[in-house]
């Protein structure tokens, strides 16, 4: 395997309106970034994944991009962008850009253009179709509820859009697409953007035919349900646009990335590749439970260890409840959120932070009329949506909407938020940023001993326990104190009470530790 920058590296994802706002509009921007750059420096973060921060109506939160070369002017400008890049390499510090190549928004010049007339060649670059005795063209589903089809005004033609309908989906069997995105690739690369994040990755060619999805009733509800094993998406052509793509980033210096959005491990296996995607997420959200993690584990260790990749660890994003919730929420969901990012940042591989988990924020709640995310206002309110994930970042304590903005942000903070503020938190040893600086202090300075494999070991029940050369990772998922034999030396743990005594080492319930050990070991 060849040495590179991003292998083993620990990633922070940036949700850009909601990481520090420099202008006082109440929204995260570009320029508020550059401001915090010190703050992730010291927080030991090797790169950085910006969501979308293209112009765009906002009716995904970027994610409907209506201009793949600008910036959004709520964000800044692309000067601020290229200040931001200058700073970040200035700090050692690479940045990622969020590419969204399978749907632009409603806003953008080509949708419009198709929209003048229906011999619009632009239609092409969208799926413009025949709807079916009335109805939409087939029974495909949008991942927001309802429809994945919408009816233009006074016509009997639809056309497709697999999130809102102010996403419509890029027809990608039409070559000018194709063409389109691999200028906007270089675009960005030219800019000095070190690689992308790409979103819904496995999306982009739909099968041709766009014949309905089976239906079968479900076992427990008897309600109709889309039958496995019929694809409607993940068709073989894409591979051959991640091979283009790999080829154009190879063309760079230092080595450009590709980080696609498939957390599937039995599709990761198909795409992470020599000549496709260096990355994809390894997902990490089991219930707290010594197998289930372990398995989970090694069923992404296995997916890609036929390729020249290592796993990317990542427990949150802005899509999830936030972990510590997802682990029990309040003293208990903190607990075990540090254990488990030692469990995870001390295996082989990239980790992806999310913005506000280094602080050990919860999902916020967030009142219905305020929510902003289409999941909840598409589906009728069934669906909570994201926005508790997405709550801006509390920097300082005592300060008028958490040091985030001098004017209230876009989503409300609860009552409080500044709690968990990170200046608080710089000058408590024993918070959650105390202990991610620590252990990727840590594994900062191991990183030319650690070999990209690992080994389980014999572990008392409910725990683990992990060698990869000189550390040992021994975790405690029981609700008991338990006591290991003398592993080695403790580096880190997770609490206060991770003791190193003379029966050995001792770990409080949903807890870990980190240590140094003389044996090696890899697998
Ligand atoms: C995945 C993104 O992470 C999510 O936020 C977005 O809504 C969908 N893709 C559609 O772009």
């Amino acid at each position: 395997m060849r040495s590179s920058w991003w292998r083993n590296a620990a990633f922070y994802q940036v949700y850009v309106r909601s990481f520090a706002d420099a202008n006082g509009d109440g929204i995260g921007d570009l320029p508020g970034i550059t401001s915090r750059l010190d703050y992730l420096k010291t927080l030991g973060v090797d790169g950085l994944w910006l969501t979308p921060f293209y112009p765009s109506p906002q009716e995904d939160h970027g994610y409907d991009v209506a201009d793949y070369y600008g910036v959004n002017p709520e964000y800044g400008t692309l000067e601020d962008f290229d200040r931001l890049i200058t700073q970040a390499h200035r700090r050692a510090i690479r940045v990622l850009v969020d590419l969204v190549p399978n749907h632009t928004s409603n806003t953008h010049a080509w949708f419009l253009a198709a929209l003048g007339a229906p011999d619009d060649p632009h239609r092409g670059l969208y799926y413009f179709v025949q709807g079916r005795d009335g109805g939409p063209p087939n029974n495909w589903q949008s991942a927001f509820g309802g429809p994945a089809w919408a009816r233009l005004n006074g016509s009997t033609d639809w056309y497709m859009h697999l999130f809102a309908p102010e996403q419509p989906d890029l027809n990608w069997w039409n070559p000018d697409v194709p063409a389109e995105f691999r200028k906007i690739v270089r675009y960005w690369l030219d800019r000095g953007a070190d690689g992308f994040r790409i979103d819904v990755a496995v999306s982009l060619y739909k099968r041709r035919d766009l014949a309905d999805r089976p239906m079968v009733p479900d076992r427990v509800t008897g309600a109709p349900t889309a039958a496995p094993g019929f694809e409607i998406l993940d068709q073989p052509e894409v591979h051959g646009v991640y091979r283009d793509w790999r080829h154009i980033t190879g063309e760079y210096e230092p080595e450009r990335v590709l980080v696609g959005e498939i957390f599937d491990p039995g599709r990761q296996s198909r795409y992470i590749r020599p000549d496709e995607l260096h990355m994809a997420f390894a997902m990490l959200d089991r219930r707290w439970d010594a197998p289930l993690w372990r398995q989970r584990i090694d069923v992404y260790r296995r997916a890609i260890s036929r390729g020249t990749s290592l796993p990317s660890w990542t427990q949150s994003n802005h899509d999830v409840v936030r972990h510590v919730t997802r682990l029990g929420g309040d003293g208990i969901g903190r607990a075990r959120a540090k254990a488990s990012a030692m469990l995870l940042l001390g295996l082989p591989g990239q980790y992806f932070i999310y913005q506000g988990e280094e602080l050990g924020l919860e999902q916020a709640y967030v009142p219905p009329e305020r929510r902003e995310d289409p999941l909840f206002t598409h589906s009728h309110g069934q669906q909570a949506g994201r926005d508790g994930c997405r709550v801006p970042m509390p920097w300082r304590q005592h300060e008028p909407n958490a040091g985030f903005s001098t004017s209230p942000p876009w989503l409300p903070m609860p009552p409080g938020w500044d709690r968990n503020a990170a200046d608080a938190q710089a000058r408590s040893a024993t918070s959650m940023l105390s202990l991610y600086r620590r252990v990727l202090a840590t594994r900062r300075g191991l990183a030319r001993r650690l070999p990209n494999t690992m080994r389980w070991a014999r572990a008392p029940q409910d725990c683990l326990v992990y060698h990869r050369g000189p550390l040992a990772v021994v975790c405690n998922f029981s609700r008991r104190h338990v006591d290991v034999e003398r592993p080695g030396r403790l580096l880190v743990g997770s609490a206060p009470g991770v003791v190193q005594g003379e029966a050995g080492l001792h770990l409080p319930p949903n807890s870990a530790a980190w240590l140094e050990t003389r044996r090696s070991a890899g697998s």
